[in-house]
C-alpha cells in the first residue's frame, strides 16, 4: 500500500471523545520509549507527524492520524514509565485500557517490542491481557537495526517459545527498524489486507 496523505486529526484524553469510529482503525502501543511514534513517522514517510523524543514519556495522548482519507492509524503513550507519578501513571493506563476495550472500530493493536532485550514481563503480561480480552493484536518488533540477523531470529524465536507456556499460538509477528526502515512494506501490506477484508 502507498501512503499518499497522512494527516493530524486530534488529540484526545477519553475514548469517548475520540473521532467517530467509522473507520478502520489501527493503533501503536508498548512500553514507554519503545518507538512508536517513531514507526508511524516511518510508515507514513513523515518524520514530523508524531512527537518522538528521546527520553520515555513523550506521547501522553490518544492521538488520531488519518491516512489516505481513509483509515485511522494512532499514537498511543507508553504503558510501564516509571519515572512519572503513580497517578500520573494510572491515569495513563486507564486511559489505554478504555481506549482498547472500548474502541469500537480497532481492528488490530500493533503491540510494539523492544528486539534488544529478552521477553520483559510487562510485555508478556499486557499480551496476556489483550488475549483474555479478545483483543486482536500482532506482535513488532522494534529497533531491529541494533542487531545482527542472528540475533533477530533469536528474539522473535525466544519470544515464541516463552508465549507457547501460556497460549495454544502465538501471534504474527514483525521485525523493523525505523532507522533504517525496515518492515514498513510488511505492516502496510498487512493493514491493507485488514482493510479490505475486515467489515465495520
Ligand atoms: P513514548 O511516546 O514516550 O511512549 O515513546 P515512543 O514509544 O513513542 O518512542 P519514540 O518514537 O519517541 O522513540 C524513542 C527513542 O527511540 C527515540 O530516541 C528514537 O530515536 C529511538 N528509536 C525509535 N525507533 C528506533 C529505531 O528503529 N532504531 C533506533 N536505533 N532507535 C529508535
Ligand atoms: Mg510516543
Amino acid at each position: 500500500m502507498d501512503i499518499l496523505k497522512a494527516e493530524f486529526v486530534v488529540s484526545n484524553s477519553t475514548v469517548d471523545k475520540c473521532p467517530k469510529p467509522d473507520r478502520h482503525e489501527y493503533a501503536f502501543i508498548g512500553r514507554s520509549n519503545v518507538g512508536k511514534s517513531s514507526l508511524i513517522n516511518m510508515l507514513t514517510n513523515n518524520k514530523k507527524l508524531a512527537k518522538t523524543a528521546a527520553k520515555p514519556g513523550k506521547t501522553q495522548l490518544i492521538n488520531h492520524f488519518l491516512i489516505n482519507d481513509f483509515w485511522y492509524m494512532v499514537d498511543l503513550p507508553g504503558y510501564g514509565y516509571a519515572r512519572t507519578s503513580e497517578t500520573n501513571r494510572r491515569l495513563f493506563e486507564r486511559m489505554i485500557r478504555d481506549y482498547i476495550l472500548k474502541r469500537e472500530n480497532l481492528v488490530c493493536l500493533f503491540v510494539l517490542i523492544d528486539s534488544r532485550h529478552e521477553p520483559q514481563q510487562i510485555d508478556l503480561e499486557f499480551m496476556e491481557w489483550l488475549g483474555e480480552n479478545g483483543v486482536p493484536f500482532v506482535m513488532v518488533f522494534t529497533k531491529a537495526d541494533k542487531l545482527t540477523t542472528t540475533q533477530r531470529i533469536t528474539c522473535i524465536d525466544e519470544y515464541h517459545k516463552v508465549m507457547l507456556n501460556t497460549w495454544e499460538s502465538t501471534p504474527v509477528a514483525f521485525m523493523t527498524s525505523s532507522e533504517k526502515r525496515l518492515g514498513r512494506e510488511e505492516l502496510l501490506d498487512y493493514i491493507d489486507e485488514l482493510n479490505k477484508s475486515v467489515k465495520l
